[in-house]
């Protein structure tokens, strides 16, 4: 494992605007859990400046209309810059070649969602992974071993794919497609660093998402394995308490904008990882493998000596809870500045939203 350089714990540090590929903002459909405007809030709150949007809304973003709607939405009302992922199914791979260059990543179900999006069948899944043309990557939504459908499905296509959620099970065949020449590429994310199975029995129902907690071990070798992901990624998948609470069907998923960064950061001061490495896998490596555009004049600034314990107070998010509530953050965000503006400063939005909707370079 990387070992820090010591960080100066009284000084503030400059970032670059984190980048995030894999958010949840629920709007078209589900806007009762977040919306354009406070999911851009959220990011912007937790250092993000460049977000992805996923496509499993209520309709789902499978459509080139449908993208377009979303689109329309943001008008005026995003904080930060926002770039789209397209939802793969058998109908819409007749508008892959059309919508291309107007999303990042194309993103396949494989397993059990939140949403309509579920593609289980094998002849789908070879026509969308032949259908797609663009060097961008696949995302993959694959629990278990099914990674491994998505990496014969790559190979034979001869297509990038980006495994989402990684679990500790899935190393060795990412590490083993990677040996072999296919473009592969992962994403962490906070929780299953950060909290395990046993913190399902503390949090009941906000403690789960697909995939769902590993054990403690496989945790601990997530860590280990760590300098072979790409990035982190927060899969920000916000939901209702009372839909979280529902008897008959919680719903999967949890938000997770607000505290990547100062858990990352409490990481870094433990000697986790280093910062330059946090800066790699939130911002350098995102950029460069989904091909977003820079952001001149953009950073975050931070009083990196400030600890605190995460709270369900003071939060962006629609939802209004975090699973991570009592776990120790760092790193107080002082400013964020996006394109030379100024948008928040000690805690609170200053002006207009002035996020822009982003397109592949
Ligand atoms: C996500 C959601 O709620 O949209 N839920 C989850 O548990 N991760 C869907 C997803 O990312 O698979
Ligand atoms: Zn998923
Ligand atoms: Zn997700
Ligand atoms: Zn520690």
């Amino acid at each position: 494992m990387l070992k820090s350089k010591k960080m100066k714990s009284n000084k503030l540090i400059k970032l670059p605007g984190l980048v995030d590929v894999h958010v949840h903002l629920r709007e078209p459909g589900a806007t009762q859990k977040e919306n354009f405007e406070t999911g851009t809030r959220a990011a912007v709150a937790g250092g993000y400046t460049q977000i992805l949007d996923m496509p499993n809304n209520v309709p789902p973003t499978v459509t080139p209309w449908s993208l377009d709607d979303k689109i329309k939405l943001t008008k005026g009302r995003i904080w930060c810059d926002l770039g789209f992922n397209f939802g793969a199914t058998g109908n819409s791979t007749q508008y892959f070649t059309k919508i291309a260059k107007r999303v990042f990543g194309l993103k396949v179900y494989m397993n059990q969602t939140t949403g309509p999006l579920l593609i289980e069948k094998l002849k789908e899944r070879e026509l969308i992974f032949k259908s797609w043309q663009s060097p961008l990557p696949i995302m993959v939504h694959a629990q278990g071993v099914t990674v491994e459908v998505a990496i014969k499905l790559a190979q034979k296509y001869r297509k990038s794919i980006h495994v989402c959620h990684v679990t500790t099970d899935q190393m060795k065949s990412i590490e083993k497609a990677k040996k072999e020449g296919l473009k592969i590429t992962s994403e962490v994310c906070p929780h299953h660093l950060f909290l395990n199975k046993e913190d399902v029995k503390r949090l009941g129902p906000l403690g789960i998402m697909k995939p769902p907690l590993l054990s403690k071990r496989d945790s601990c070798q997530l860590w280990e394995n760590l300098d072979k992901i790409d990035m982190i990624a927060t899969d920000h998948a916000p939901h209702t308490l009372t839909e979280k609470y529902d008897q008959v069907s919680p719903k999967f998923g949890v938000p997770g904008l607000e505290t990547s960064l100062p858990l990352m950061l409490q990481a870094v001061a433990c000697g986790r990882l280093t910062i330059e490495r946090l800066i790699e896998m939130t911002t350098t490596n995102p950029r460069r493998i989904f091909k977003l555009p820079a952001q001149p004049k953009t950073f975050i600034l931070i009083d990196f000596s400030k600890t605190y314990k995460i709270s369900n107070k003071k939060l962006f998010t629609k939802c209004d809870w975090t699973p991570f509530a009592g776990l120790e953050g760092r790193g107080e965000i002082k400013k964020v500045v996006i394109r030379g503006k100024t948008v928040f400063q000690d805690g609170k939005f200053v002006g207009k939203p002035t996020g822009k909707v982003i397109y592949p370079n």
